[in-house]
C-alpha cells in the first residue's frame, strides 16, 4: 500500500483548505493510497527556536517527523498568507526537517526521496498560486520530488456546496489527476 500524509495548513473552523483536503483524501484513497490525515491543531509545536531544540526537542515535533518519515508521499493543502505560506505550516515543515538522534544536519529523514504535491484554496481570484510557488521551492529544498500537477481553488468562499463538494468541474477533475499522479510517483519512488 502506498502511504500518503495529507497536511492541511489551516486549523480555522470552516477552513476552505480543510474542505479541499477532505476531497483530496477521498481521491487519494480511490487511487489506492492509505492516507494519514494530519491535523496540525493536534500537534503542540512551538515556534522553531534553536534554544528550545537544544534544551529538549519537542515531543510533538518528533511525532510529526516520525509520521512524515513513515510515508511514501506528502500532500500539502494550504492557504496563501500575504503571497506565501502560513507560519503554521512553515513551522511544522521546519521542525520535521531537523536532525534527531545523532543524524547528520542534512539527513532530512522526514522528506528525502518522497513524492510531494500541493493544493490551495483561497478567497482571491488567483487561488493561492503565489503561496504554492513558495511551497514548491521549499519542498524541493528539503529534497522531495514535487509533482507538476497541482490544484488551485479560487473564490473559495463560493466554490463549495453545503456538503463540502466543489461546484465547478475543473478543480474537481484536477484533484483526481493530482491524486492519481502523486500515488503513482510515490509508489515508484518507494519501489
Ligand atoms: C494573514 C493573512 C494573509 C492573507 N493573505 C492572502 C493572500 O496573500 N492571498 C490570498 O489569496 N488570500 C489571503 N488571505 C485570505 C485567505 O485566502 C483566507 O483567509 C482563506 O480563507 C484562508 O484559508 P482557510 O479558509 O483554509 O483558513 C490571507 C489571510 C490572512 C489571515
Amino acid at each position: 500500500m502506498t502511504k500518503i500524509a495529507v497536511i492541511v495548513g489551516s486549523t480555522r473552523e470552516g477552513s476552505f483548505n480543510r474542505a479541499l483536503g477532505n476531497l483530496a483524501i477521498k481521491a487519494l484513497e480511490s487511487h489506492g493510497a492509505t492516507v494519514a490525515d494530519v491535523d496540525l491543531a493536534t500537534f503542540d509545536l512551538p515556534l522553531y527556536s534553536a534554544a528550545i531544540e537544544a534544551n529538549a526537542f519537542p515531543a510533538d515535533a518528533e511525532r510529526l517527523k516520525a509520521l512524515f518519515a513513515a510515508q511514501d508521499g506528502l500532500l500539502f493543502v494550504s492557504p496563501e498568507y500575504n503571497g506565501s505560506l502560513p507560519p503554521l505550516l512553515k513551522n511544522a515543515i521546519d521542525w520535521a526537517s531537523r536532525p534527531t538522534g545523532g543524524e547528520s544536519l542534512v539527513a532530512l529523514t522526514a522528506y528525502r526521496g518522497k513524492a510531494t504535491a500541493v493544493m490551495s484554496a483561497s478567497i482571491s481570484p488567483f487561488g493561492g498560486l503565489r503561496g504554492l510557488m513558495h511551497l514548491r521551492q521549499i519542498l524541493s529544498t528539503i529534497q522531495t520530488l514535487v509533482i507538476p500537477e497541482q490544484v488551485l481553488v479560487p473564490n473559495a468562499h463560493a466554490a463549495f456546496d453545503a456538503d463540502g463538494n466543489l461546484t465547478e468541474a475543473l478543480p474537481a477533475t484536477l484533484i483526481d489527476m493530482t491524486a492519481a499522479r502523486l500515488v503513482a510517483v510515490a509508489r515508484a519512488l518507494a519501489a
